[in-house]
């Protein structure tokens, strides 16, 4: 089955084959991308996407190819001519298509693609079960912040998870926690909720920020401080967030069960009210 695309203006399928392959996000990596979901055909947290890729795009010099009121309009034409209800939507904004050459034209017009996707999110038995993590050196480049289609680095590290028959790898850097190939990590010590700092070693989650938000609703106090390796055993709780996996307890790290509490549910509970009102 072909899922429906929206390529530089216009939309078609996934049937169509509308990348030159002089693309600059196909010959370098230059682009960056973006995922959202969307439940009963209504997108979730859509500003937020749209606020870190206008981010990830000036960061990196390409010229935004639309503004929100744009790009909001596109999404929901989109998700209109989309066949079926819940599910993600792909977003890829690239340099564009010029002769290969390290050094890039200033004025190339971006390539814009974005297509949507059935998706099956993890039902109340997955949420309760969690899932596994084994740590592997984060081998990412240095501004993990721009989440660029780069993906070598996450794409090999979750393939040494998927070899261990785990779902996602943690990421250490320098003695230091960071985060997940495609998810944010946190623990929970003491009532106190644990996360790495907005900086460029990690991805600014949109479901991170969200439930750093909720945790300071509920009067939660959150650290927002590097955790050492060392201290990952040593914590009441632990649990990922993306925008596919919501809040997700971590069960088990290299293959050490990992404590489980109250406040993890809670901050699942709570994300689910705000994504089905947002
Ligand atoms: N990944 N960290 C990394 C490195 C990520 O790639 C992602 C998302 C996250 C979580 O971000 P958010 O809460 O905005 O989804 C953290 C997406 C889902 C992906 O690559 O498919």
């Amino acid at each position: 089955m072909h899922d429906v695309l929206y390529i530089n203006g216009r939309f078609t399928t996934t049937a169509e084959r509308v990348i030159g392959v002089e693309d600059r996000g196909f010959q370098f990596g230059d682009a960056v991308y973006e995922v959202f979901k969307f439940v009963g055909k209504r997108p979730v947290f859509l500003s937020d996407h749209f606020r870190r890729m206008a981010h990830g795009l000036e960061a990196i010099e390409i010229r935004s190819p639309w503004d929100e009121a744009g790009f909001t309009s596109v999404m929901h034409e989109l998700l209109a001519r989309t066949a079926f209800d819940d599910g993600i939507v792909y977003i890829q904004v690239t340099r564009g298509e010029a002769t290969r050459a390290h050094f890039y034209p200033d004025d190339l017009q971006p390539t814009v693609v974005a297509y949507s996707r059935a998706f099956t999110f993890p039902d109340a038995a997955k949420k309760e079960r969690g899932i596994r993590l084994v740590t592997t050196a984060d081998l990412r480049w240095k501004h993990c912040d721009v989440k660029s289609v780069n993906l070598l680095a996450n794409a090999l590290a979750k393939k040494k998870a998927q070899r261990a028959g785990v779902d996602e790898v943690l990421l250490i850097d320098d003695g230091i926690v960071r985060e997940g190939a495609s998810s944010s990590f946190f623990v929970v010590r003491d009532g106190v909720v644990i996360t790495h700092p907005l900086d460029e070693h990690i991805l600014p989650g949109v479901v991170r920020d969200r439930v750093v938000s909720l945790a300071h609703g509920e009067k939660i106090r959150v650290d927002q401080r590097p955790l050492r390796e060392n201290e990952l055993f040593d914590v009441d709780e632990a649990f990922i967030t993306s925008t596919t996996m919501g809040v997700m307890p971590v069960a088990a790290i290299d293959g050490k069960n990992m404590r489980r509490g109250n406040l993890t549910p809670r901050l699942q509970r709570l994300l689910d009210r705000v994504e089905s009102t947002s």
